[in-house]
């Protein structure tokens, strides 16, 4: 999957996921500022938060309980299409736009 990062500079990064790779992992792996994914992934730190563009929103699935709490503790304003990124693994057709906020922390 193709996924653009946009920054609230106005910069943006556009990377591709691996299989079964988050937006997460591959923000970490590839160095994307603005994500940090503390965690690993396990819904404990919620340094991954990003809003997903409202025109591909509805293609990743609901927000999980887990994911929902976590959600409610984020560093920068929780908005309607607020995600943590590694709750998300698009497959390889999709093409996804996400904001990162100005902070994780
Ligand atoms: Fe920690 Fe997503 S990486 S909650």
């Amino acid at each position: 999957s193709e996924v653009t990062y946009l920054h609230p500079d106005g910069t943006s990064t556009v990377q591709t996921t691996g299989p079964g790779e988050s937006v997460m992992e591959a923000a970490v792996r590839n160095g994307v500022p603005g994500i940090v994914g503390e965690c690993g992934g396990a819904l404990s730190c919620s340094t991954c938060h990003v809003y997903v563009d409202e025109a591909c929103w509805q293609e990743f699935g609901e927000v999980g309980e887990m994911e929902d709490d976590m959600l409610d503790g984020v560093a920068t304003d929780r908005l309607p299409h607020s995600r943590l990124s590694c709750q998300i693994r698009p497959t390889a057709q999709q093409r996804l736009r996400v904001t990162t906020p100005e902070s994780q922390y």
